[in-house]
């Protein structure tokens, strides 16, 4: 009976068989097509029902591999679609390990190498971002969980202005929430007001233009009819599909102003604060109440991982503290940081984040963001001094937002069809890979910049593959 501690003696043959498919697959990955036109159906024919005896782990890995085609090179340098890192070689190598060590790192007394890497690494991170050293902080699962870990200590302090203890009384208990925003506000920040029950339709946002960028006058106007009532500022520091920033100076003196909370959604664009010359971007997020950003975008550590700070270290504590006879006391010297988050038992995130900034430093990173964002701009130019392409927004940042407008074709729905079709043949052509997206109500395109391999070969393939992919669209149709 295949039974794991029978088959125990496969280990050593199981690494082997991963790290020489892994090392395999990641020296392919610079050259490889980033999407295989096999992917859909090699994905499909894995099934099957529950076998009643196993084959062991050495069978099960070999099947497992048959998989491959269907591994997108999202950890190359050529998947420009969503905002996606890769993984450096110290975080890759610092995740192996924290797979193999299998660390529970919610409690120190689990895990205190877990528990001293993430109290440091958040250290290092509050110092790369200019962010003050005596805010909480805590390692999530990505931006989504960062910005419901923020909005849960948010929650705790409006439940103490209005004199409610919202862990206990629950959020019936309390007045709405007004959560004001720009269009900019990412769609995880819904997912995320939802899950911290304060109601998706307290969410106002507060926009100029169809660009989404924030209406301030009509801010001042609505903070103005809430006369001190407690409310989140949620500011987007580097919008989805254009890098662009709220202002977050602006909005920093509104919530001084008005006595609301703000909350700083930097999810990659905490990162402009890294390089000096960026850094005026998110100018302000430092007067924040709360802070987050991912780990798996532009840190370039595995997935999953995101990270929030809090500047009073106690909403954390306040919002996801627990108790029970078998744990440590919450009170304990040593950090436990099941109890500053959502999740209680967790992964050793923090091998990897402290990995890849004691491999990198803040040098390491200040390149890796200076790098990025000039290869947007160079990108951005190509654009514009393409007939048949149109920039859509300033590369501020690492994305460029931009469509295909051939010469004489201005018909908005018919261009938007074209976008649409074109995004398609990108997908399916595999060399580059980036997607659609709605901007200002014009389909566009919105590759970002953000996995350390990626250069200048792999960035000026945007506007290549894209023009002789459009060229061939454009002759079929004539
Ligand atoms: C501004 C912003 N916030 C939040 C998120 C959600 O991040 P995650 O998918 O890591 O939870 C993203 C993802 O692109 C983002 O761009």
């Amino acid at each position: 009976m295949p039974d794991p501690l029978t088959l125990r003696d496969e280990l050593g043959e199981a690494l082997e068989l991963a790290s020489t498919a892994a090392r395999e697959f990641l020296e392919g990955l610079d050259d490889d097509l980033v999407r295989d036109p096999r992917a859909d159906d090699v994905a499909d024919a894995i099934g099957g029902p529950l076998h009643a005896d196993g084959d062991g782990a050495t069978r099960a890995l070999v099947e497992l591999l048959d998989g491959l085609p269907a591994v997108t090179r999202s950890a190359g340098p050529r998947f420009f679609h969503f905002v996606t890192g890769g993984a450096t070689p110290a975080a890759l190598a610092a995740d192996w390990l924290a797979t193999a060590f299998d660390q529970m790192n919610g409690v120190w007394i689990a895990s205190p190498l877990g528990a001293r890497l993430e109290q440091v690494a958040l250290g290092w991170l509050r110092e790369l971002f200019a962010l003050p050293a005596d805010w909480g902080g805590v390692l999530t699962s990505g931006a989504t969980m960062a910005n419901f870990s923020a909005l849960a200590a948010a929650r705790h302090w409006a439940g103490e202005q209005h004199g409610i203890d919202v862990e206990r009384a629950g959020v019936t208990a309390m007045p709405p929430l007004p959560i004001l925003t720009s269009g900019y506000f990412h769609a995880s920040g819904v997912k995320a007001v939802a899950m911290a029950g304060l109601g998706t339709g307290n969410i106002e946002r507060l926009t100029s233009d169809p660009a989404g960028r924030l209406d301030v006058r009509g801010l001042e106007r609505k903070l103005k009819t809430l006369s001190g009532r407690p409310a989140i500022l949620w500011a987007t520091a580097g919008d989805v599909d254009t890098g662009d920033f709220d202002p977050l100076e602006t909005m920093a003196d509104l919530a001084d102003e008005h006595g609301c909370w703000l909350h700083v959604d930097g999810a990659f664009g905490l990162f402009a604060r890294a390089s000096p010359e960026l850094a005026p971007l998110a100018a302000g997020a430092e007067r924040a109440h709360s802070v987050i950003a991912d780990g798996h975008k532009w840190l370039n550590v595995p997935y999953d991982c995101g990270f929030a700070f809090v500047r009073d270290a106690r909403y954390l504590g306040a919002a996801f503290g627990a108790s029970a006879a078998y744990l440590p006391a919450g009170d304990d010297a040593r950090p436990s940081y099941g109890f500053l988050g959502p999740e209680m038992s967790r992964r050793a995130r923090s091998f990897a984040v402290w990995a890849t900034l004691r491999a990198y430093g803040r040098a390491g990173y200040q390149a890796l963001v200076e790098r990025h964002c000039a290869l947007a701009r160079r990108v951005a130019a190509q654009v514009s001094g393409a007939p048949d392409l149109e920039l859509l927004a300033e590369a501020k940042l690492n994305v460029i937002c931009f469509r295909a407008h051939p010469p004489g074709l201005d018909d908005e729905a018919a261009l938007d069809r074209l976008n649409r079709e074109l995004a398609d043949a990108i997908v399916a052509d595999g060399r580059i890979l980036y997607g659609p997206t709605v901007h200002a109500g014009k389909v566009a395109f919105r590759p970002a910049i953000s996995n350390w391999r990626t250069t200048e070969t792999d960035a000026d393939l945007i506007v290549a593959v894209t023009r002789e992919l459009l060229a061939e669209r454009v002759a079929a149709t004539v």
